[in-house]
């Protein structure tokens, strides 16, 4: 049944984002592709963020993040913030970003980013899905956004 369920899953579509956090005078970035929009007023943004990564210790502390959205030929990047942890490794070391109004970290290649304050934080099973107003947001490149493939990140192992 278990795999039913997960095979069922790989049918909800998902974009891919680098989850940007501050806190204690560090930045970090992960990828997610559990990001949602929740709501018109005011402007909701949703990411489920697994309790064991660093930047839940950082957003759950600053009550800030900033979403980048990635287009499809930045894949790399996705493997890059999402295979290894900012605990140990300054991800931010040889990539560009910006800060807005949060501080925390935007890429300069994104198609679009948000900045948001997070109003509210619901447990979810092993994830905190944090929910963040959007304090700012705009389009920094025109493009398509990327579509989540598990295969083109992680290979068809
Ligand atoms: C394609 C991809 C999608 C991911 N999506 C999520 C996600 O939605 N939520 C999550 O908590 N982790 C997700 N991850 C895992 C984190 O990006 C990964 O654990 C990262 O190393 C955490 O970094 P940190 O410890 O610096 O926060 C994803 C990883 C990849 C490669």
């Amino acid at each position: 049944m278990d795999k039913q369920i997960g095979e069922a899953l790989k049918k909800i579509t998902n974009g891919v984002y680098i989850i940007g956090s501050k806190y204690g005078g560090k930045v970090n970035a992960m990828t997610a592709v559990w990001v949602t929009r929740l709501a018109f007023k005011p402007q909701l943004l949703g990411v489920a963020i697994g309790k064991s990564r660093f930047s839940h210790h950082m957003i759950e502390r600053s009550g800030l993040f900033s979403v980048s959205v990635l287009g499809p030929d930045q894949i790399a990047l996705s493997r890059h913030f999402g295979f290894k942890s900012g605990r140990d490794t300054d991800k931010f070391a040889d990539i560009s970003y910006l800060t807005k109004v949060t501080g925390a970290p935007i890429l300069k290649t994104a198609l679009a980013y948000f900045d948001c304050k997070v109003v509210s934080a619901a447990e979810a099973g092993d994830h905190t899905f944090f929910i963040g107003e959007v304090l700012e947001g705009a389009i920094c490149h025109e493009g398509v956004p990327a579509i989540y493939k598990k295969e083109e990140i992680f290979g068809n192992s």
